[in-house]
């Protein structure tokens, strides 16, 4: 079958949507075409690079019209690092994006019409938010080269500056990146695993201005890391500086050895009135900004009067537990990461909260068993899972119990609306979904949508 367009060829086309990468999404003769870096709106000159069957990439050549969304990148290598993929599209209209692109996920792969999604709530600042970086470390010995990788690919990106991370790991960069260009260490080569020093992760603990810092490496141990402990020592508020061994030959940051070289093992952070301290290798949202938001938004969607028993399914360091364990009168967390569930035990602890429990485990594995052993019951069932969404296996103990309340807090609208269409037809209802921008400048979606039993 011809196609409508051939490769190597320019085409003008309008742009009518964006896709769920960002890419501007055009169409010529009914035949899609995807551009990168082009925004619905816009008229553009692109050249075809690629056809398949049902649609084709263009190269963006030339923006004859530009959208009125469209802006200037406050970045200098937005358009190269893999990190934002909305440089170029006003935070109004990124809002715009992301409360459509959930609509579109619940329609489209979820079957739903008529639910009722809330604009996304944005930042006032949308800039430097992120409380978590983790810079890749390559290049030849005593050329260090550190930044982000770039788009589809772990080229490194070498940048001393990241619009959305905090300002103080420039600084933190800057010293790593003297102390391993002075003492020639060798940078890790994925392509053939030599070569010590992996990554440089940080965490910030934005209302205690803690910060913590790893260094992952491809061994036990690391040349003169006293020299490096005593340059960290001088930045403020440093708390905490580890080595993270990892000898593995993938694509995964961490390891699961933790040596402390300085200070404590953890950084403390709040939320709201509760205290949480945090390890290198729990999950903790990276906005915190937005993380009270979004976690007020489940809260007010459970609506708890004090006396429900409230389950936490995915509930990493038991943020979200804590979070609702002074206005429930039980909250039961599990979680996967044995070490994250130490910190939550041990955050219920020092917030003197009592009706806070964990286990750790999978959830899909956790719960049946609990069901079937114990018959555990819970008035609210709160679920935060990984991208990929939750195991088949956790829903249907899930409308077993069912609960009279479901909140899934969710970071891929795609998963959510599976997880949807399995759980509505079997006695729930979608009450509404509210939209939470987390992820200012990228095309990451998160939301918390509740569900009541019918
Ligand atoms: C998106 S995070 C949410 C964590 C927490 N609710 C929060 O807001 O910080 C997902 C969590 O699920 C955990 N996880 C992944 N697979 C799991 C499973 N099968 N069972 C339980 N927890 C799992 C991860 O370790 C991670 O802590």
């Amino acid at each position: 079958m011809e196609l409508p367009v051939q490769k190597n060829q320019e085409y003008e086309i309008n742009i009518e949507d964006l896709g769920n990468n960002g890419e501007g999404i055009g169409r010529i003769d009914g035949y899609t075409v995807f551009v990168e870096g082009a925004l619905p709106g816009e008229r553009v000159r692109v050249l075809i690079v690629k056809t398949k069957k049902h649609y084709g990439y263009g190269k963006l050549r030339e923006i004859l019209m530009p959208s009125p969304d469209r802006v200037a990148p406050a970045c200098p290598v937005a358009a190269r690092c893999g990190g934002c993929q909305l440089q170029h599209l006003s935070y109004e209209a990124q809002l715009r994006f992301k409360t459509k692109k959930v609509r579109d996920h619940l329609e489209r792969i979820g079957g739903f019409s008529g639910v009722e999604v809330l604009p996304a709530l944005g930042m006032e600042d949308p800039w430097r938010y992120r409380n978590k970086a983790q810079f890749p470390v390559g290049g030849k010995t005593g050329e260090p080269e550190i930044g982000f990788y770039a788009k589809r690919s772990h080229r490194i990106i070498d940048t001393p500056v990241c619009m959305l991370q905090n300002e103080v790991n420039d600084r933190i960069v800057k010293i790593v990146r003297t102390f391993l260009a002075e003492f020639e260490l060798p940078l890790y080569d994925e392509t053939i695993h030599r070569g010590l020093v992996r990554h440089i992760l940080t965490r910030i603990g934005r209302h205690t201005g803690e910060i913590m810092v790893c260094l992952v490496v491809n061994g036990k141990k690391l040349p003169h890391s006293d020299v490096l402990v005593e340059r960290l020592r001088s930045v403020e508020g440093m708390t905490s500086i580890v080595l993270n061994v990892n000898t593995a030959q993938n694509n995964v940051i961490l390891g699961s050895e933790i040596h402390v070289l300085w200070g404590k093992e953890y950084i403390t952070d709040t939320i709201g009135t509760v205290e949480f301290e945090i390890s290198p290798l729990s999950f903790y949202q990276v906005n915190p900004v937005q993380t009270r938001v979004l976690y007020q938004t489940a809260l007010d969607f459970a609506d708890l009067d004090g006396s429900e028993t409230v389950l936490d399914l995915y509930c990493g360091i038991g943020t979200i537990s804590l979070f609702f364990a002074r206005k429930a009168k039980k909250v039961f967390g599990v979680e996967i990461v044995p070490q994250a569930i130490a910190d939550a035990k041990r955050n219920a602890a020092q917030n003197n909260i009592e009706n806070a429990f964990f286990q750790a485990g999978a959830a899909e594995e956790v719960i049946p068993r609990l069901y079937q052993t114990e018959g555990i019951q819970a008035d609210v069932v709160v679920v935060d899972p990984p991208r990929k969404g939750c195991d088949q296996r956790l829903l249907e103990t899930i409308l077993e119990i069912g609960p009279k309340k479901l909140v899934y807090v969710s970071c891929d609208s795609a998963t959510l609306a599976r997880d949807l269409a399995y759980l509505c037809p079997k006695g729930y209802r979608i009450e509404k979904v509210q939209v939470v921008d987390q992820f200012p400048w990228t095309v990451h979606v998160e939301s918390v949508a509740l569900l009541s039993r019918e």
